[in-house]
């Protein structure tokens, strides 16, 4: 059967398939052995007590659905005392999703998750900054070096700097968050978009605009991670859209060392582990030995379409 060992930067995963944060708890446990997982990621958290968005927080389209939950959360006490023992029974990687409003709010709640027992920690820099008029860290190169760097300052946990799809040029992004001191890169978190009800001639989201994820997000985020993994050295992990091996597979192909998968998981919440026994199936058809030797397949010799692709 095909090695499906995965490295993401110093941590060794048993497989390049995890959730994304916010599709994924713990109640899935009744459903499959989480430890089947490459790693477990925990829905965003804050720093403080937080109520999220108007309802309605969701609604479906055609190729996906569109959210704007905006991430309600119980706190980081509550998280270090109530969420993370739970988690203790299970071996595989934890990965504590973070947020906050201001680089140094990011740092203070960063250490004092290196006190924890989790294993990463993944920045989710698509959350407003109020240093920068609300505008999302990950909008800018130079906001996501400030987090990035203060977060590097702060805890020696490896971190994971999760990016927007909403940016025209995210390998700048990519770049200042690597050089910033970022282990691995996350691409990537919801693309903007908006819902109207004809009938009701209002938006369909309480927050009227929300993010796309699902099948519609999954070229942009697959471009999105081709043109990241191109920019760094450090892994990226794609997220967007993956419902399939063969989803997988083009992520990886496409410069993606592993990957997360979040929308799917509401229609099927065991999709994760048939994932798992897909992509070993799909492998072993193909003749291939690891996942890993297919990372950035379609990289090499791609250096003329590349450049077109800078220009746009
Ligand atoms: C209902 C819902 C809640 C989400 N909550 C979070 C979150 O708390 N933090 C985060 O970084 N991303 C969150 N996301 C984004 C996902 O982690 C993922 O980046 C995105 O949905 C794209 O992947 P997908 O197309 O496989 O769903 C959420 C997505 C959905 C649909």
């Amino acid at each position: 059967m095909a090695d499906l060992t995965t490295r993401v930067g110093s941590m060794t995963l048993k497989n390049p398939i995890m959730p994304a944060s916010g599709t994924f708890g713990l109640e899935m446990a009744e459903v499959f052995d989480l430890d089947c997982l490459g790693a477990l990621v925990l829905k965003t958290v804050t720093p403080h007590l937080r109520s999220g968005n108007p309802v309605p927080r969701v609604c479906e389209l055609e190729g996906g659905m569109l959210n704007s939950i905006g991430i309600p959360s119980k706190g980081g006490q509550y998280l270090i005392e109530n969420t993370l023992p739970k988690f203790a029974p299970y071996s595989a990687p934890v990965v504590v999703s973070i947020s906050a409003d201001s680089a140094e709010a990011f740092a203070e709640f960063a250490e004092s998750l290196s006190a924890t027992n989790i294993d990463a920690i993944e920045a989710n820099i698509s959350c407003p900054n109020i240093e920068d008029d609300g505008k999302a860290f990950a909008m800018s190169a130079e906001a996501t070096f400030k987090v990035i760097s203060a977060i590097r300052r702060a805890t020696h946990l490896p971190l994971w700097a999760k990016l927007s799809p909403n940016v025209g040029a995210p390998a700048d992004i990519a770049r200042a968050a690597e050089d910033a001191g970022a282990d691995a890169l996350v691409t990537t978190n919801t693309m903007l978009g908006m819902a109207v009800d004809v009938r009701t001639r209002a938006f369909k989201l309480g927050n009227i605009m929300g993010g796309l994820s699902g099948p519609a997000l999954k070229p942009i985020a697959l471009r999105v991670t081709y043109q990241c993994a191109r920019a760094v050295s450090i892994p990226v992990i794609g997220c967007g859209g993956i419902s399939s091996a063969t989803d997988i597979m083009e992520y990886l192909i496409a410069g993606a060392t592993a990957v997360q998968v979040g929308t799917a998981n509401f229609i099927d919440p065991s999709i994760m582990p048939k994932l798992v026994t897909a992509l070993a199936d799909a492998l072993d058809a193909e003749g291939i030995a690891r996942s890993e030797d297919l990372v950035g397949a379609a990289i090499s010799g791609d250096r003329e379409i590349a450049r077109v692709e800078e220009i746009a």
